[in-house]
């Protein structure tokens, strides 16, 4: 039976948070069946959980991270066996690997109005973000002549405008029986007090609960089940704003069954010891990523004999899990990270504030805190610059304008590769745009064999 008032008052009072029904008298009938339902979703033991970060983390300065050193990584030169590669074809073509994209996120530094895999960043085509990841999912299908699930979660937020984007688009060609959408988990914010928040006179304010959401949210919307019936053993995971990824790549995949890894995560060397990127480390056996903010300047900085990064790879959520280790870790609790944020909220009078400096704590579960619980786990390296360029921010750096120019470069390289000369500056930035669609080519030895005999560029280049 749906939650009554009467019920929510007491569920709230429990708790000392009775004024999230302030404003009841003034609502209407719809209004207050939706902010029943939210009371009723509220789990206050995840609230205790919140309380109790946030205490420590007001509380002192985050405690010594302990010993750890460098994580074992298989290095580009050690990756690329062809007899290994092999293995993820096989995978591939037996039909029993799936790829899962996180695409909850609120994308707010991007500003973009809608799911931030609508944005179009083709460079010719403004083909948007999904329909890039559909069309590599597409190809790999064809090229290997199987069914790749292709599993996307969303947020409440953006759930619905993500589904008529891929029914508008007809699933970018994909076959919709195997594109599953499912909604992650909200949680409420606290005030510094611990208290929640109404952002309108009939709404808590929730926010999405991170990618690390993901591992309750299969189990709760009944994909783990899905891909259990569908026989997948094995799940690419992905990010939304990286249009340079390479999904399911059959040499990562080799990687990840030749090592009878339970997780499998691509590293790529950081730039200089400033770069933001969370490392990988081995401690007491098992593997780990640090978050940047919390290794002090010393650790970033430390240098092995031969001048390299002592912790020099770092991760950009790139990772295969095993299905098994996907259903263990799916009711594992995983630590939250805490964020300060600007939240709108409701005054005494229902009116709405948009504070002009931080007022509430925002709480995350992040992906990667699976990793100490693997019993085994590989690190694979790749090359950045063909495989890693994110969509982050409006300007600047990861920006839509950096993602093209990256887009466009690797097909230039594949270009030359092929033995076609590419028109370059005198910085060697090419003077055309390129696209190739991945149902064309998903590599350099795909556009070798689909190449008219005397192919020349003269100017833009899209292949499809
Ligand atoms: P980011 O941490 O970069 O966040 O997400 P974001 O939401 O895209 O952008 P900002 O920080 O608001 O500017 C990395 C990936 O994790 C997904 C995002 O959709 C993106 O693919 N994500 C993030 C979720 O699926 N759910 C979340 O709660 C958070």
């Amino acid at each position: 039976m749906a939650m009554t008032y009467s019920g929510a008052l007491s569920k709230l009072i429990e708790q000392k948070q009775e004024h999230v029904l302030a404003f009841w008298d003034e609502l209407d009938e719809a209004q207050r069946v939706g902010l029943l339902a939210q009371v009723e979703a509220l789990d206050f033991a995840d609230v205790a959980r919140m309380r109790k970060a946030l205490a420590k983390q007001v509380g002192a300065a985050s405690p010594p991270l302990g010993e750890f050193g460098p994580a074992p990584v298989l290095t580009l030169a050690e990756a690329g066996d062809p007899a290994v590669r092999e293995l993820g074809v096989d995978a591939l073509r037996s039909g029993k690997v799936g790829a899962l994209l996180v695409a909850g996120g609120q994308g707010s530094r991007l500003g973009y109005e809608g799911p931030k895999g609508c944005y179009e960043i083709g460079p010719i085509t403004h083909a948007s973000l999904f329909e890039i990841h559909a069309r590599k999912i597409l190809a790999l299908e064809q090229k290997f002549n199987t069914e790749v699930p292709f599993y996307i979660m969303t947020s409440e937020a953006n759930d619905a405008p993500t589904k008529a984007f891929f029914e508008e688009h007809a699933h970018f060609g994909l076959a919709p029986e195997r594109v599953t959408f499912f909604v992650q988990g909200m949680w409420p914010g606290l005030t510094p007090e611990g208290n929640l928040l109404l952002d309108r006179p009939d709404h808590i304010f929730v926010s999405p609960d991170g990618h690390g959401g993901i591992l309750s949210a299969l189990r709760i919307r009944g994909v783990l089940q899905d891909m259990a019936d569908r026989g997948l053993s094995t799940l690419f995971y992905f990010q939304v704003d990286n249009p340079l990824v390479e999904i399911a790549d059959p040499a990562f995949l080799g990687q990840h069954l030749a090592n009878d890894a339970e997780i499998s995560v691509k590293v790529c060397a950081k730039r200089d010891a400033a770069e933001g990127l969370g490392v990988v480390v081995a401690r007491d056996g098992h593997s780990e990523v640090i978050e940047y903010s919390d290794l002090t300047d010393a650790q970033k900085e430390e240098r092995t004999a031969d001048g390299q990064l002592r912790l020099l790879y770092g991760s950009v959520a790139i990772h295969i899990f095993t299905f098994g280790f996907l259903k263990r870790e799916a009711d594992q609790n995983l630590p939250l990270h805490v964020a300060f944020k600007k939240v709108p909220y409701c005054d005494a009078s229902g009116a709405l504030v948009k504070p002009d400096a931080p007022n509430a704590y925002k709480f995350e579960k992040f992906i990667f805190d699976v990793l100490p619980d693997a019993e085994r786990a590989t690190n694979v390296e790749f090359a950045r610059e063909e495989e890693f360029s994110p969509v982050k921010n409006a300007e600047g750096n990861d920006s839509p304008a950096t993602t093209r120019r990256d887009m466009v470069a690797k097909c230039a390289r594949w270009f030359e590769e092929c033995g076609i000369a590419v028109p370059r500056d005198a910085d060697g930035t090419p003077t055309v745009a390129i696209e190739i669609d991945p149902c064309y080519a998903l590599n350099a030895e795909d556009l070798k064999g689909k190449l008219p005999a005397n192919f020349k560029i003269a100017g833009d280049v899209l292949l499809k």
